[in-house]
């Protein structure tokens, strides 16, 4: 076992076509065997669209993280903002399926709440079927409020919205660009 390091950084626009392909890498992967092609090629192009991430990428308002591997390949990805009512609101949050369960989720997940200083709470969507996903959020202690209908053109997707109390997050940290996460990894593994 080696330790391999992986750096959480701010997005740029020139990242864009990276993260696009990351997202639809996962979201494939995630979700090839519970929805169909045309749901899965529908939501990805809508959702993933390249103006779409790169106007995310330059608002301001919106804090959109990177993690990058000692190639400086991108293997995670999470964006959110914060909306009057001082609830995050987590948009995105992706880990590559061969970095799964290493801490990347977690560790990006607690990069958005240290951001957006005095938030009191955060809320997101979750795929009612993406199981995996729900037992994280609720081991991160998240807990489930409600369900919703998304629709993406003529895509019904049933979301289960899942909020967690972040009242204790009173400082603002600003990303510290060398912020890293050092995670174990077998040497050689392939992604
Ligand atoms: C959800 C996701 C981001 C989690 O990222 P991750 O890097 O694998 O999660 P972490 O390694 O940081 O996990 C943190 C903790 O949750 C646990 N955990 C992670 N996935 C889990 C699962 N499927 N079931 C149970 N526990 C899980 C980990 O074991 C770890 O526990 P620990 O703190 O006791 O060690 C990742 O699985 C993913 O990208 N999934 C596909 C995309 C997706 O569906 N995103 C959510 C859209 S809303």
């Amino acid at each position: 076992m080696v330790m391999n390091s992986y750096v959480i950084k701010k997005a740029s626009p020139s990242d864009v076509i990276e993260i696009k392909k990351l997202l639809v890498y996962v979201w494939t992967f995630t979700f090839q065997s519970i929805l169909s092609p045309y749901t899965i090629k529908k939501v990805t192009s809508v959702c993933f669209d390249e103006g779409l991430l790169a106007s995310q990428v330059i608002d301001k308002t919106i804090a959109f993280f990177v993690v990058r591997d000692e190639t400086d390949k991108i293997v995670g990805v999470a964006n959110a903002r914060e909306d009057e009512n001082k609830v995050i609101i987590l948009n995105r949050l992706y880990v590559h399926p061969a970095l799964h369960e290493y801490g990347i989720g977690k560790k990006l997940l607690d990069e958005i709440i240290k951001y957006f200083q005095g938030a009191e709470k955060i809320l997101l969507e979750v795929l009612e079927n993406n199981v995996d996903s729900i037992e994280f959020y609720l081991k991160y202690g998240f807990r489930i409020t409600g369900t919703n209908i998304n629709i993406i053109d003529d895509v019904i997707l049933h979301v289960k919205v899942m909020e967690k109390i972040v009242s204790s997050n009173k400082e603002k940290r600003v990303l510290d660009p060398t912020n890293e996460c050092t995670i174990k990894r077998l040497l050689g593994n392939k992604y």
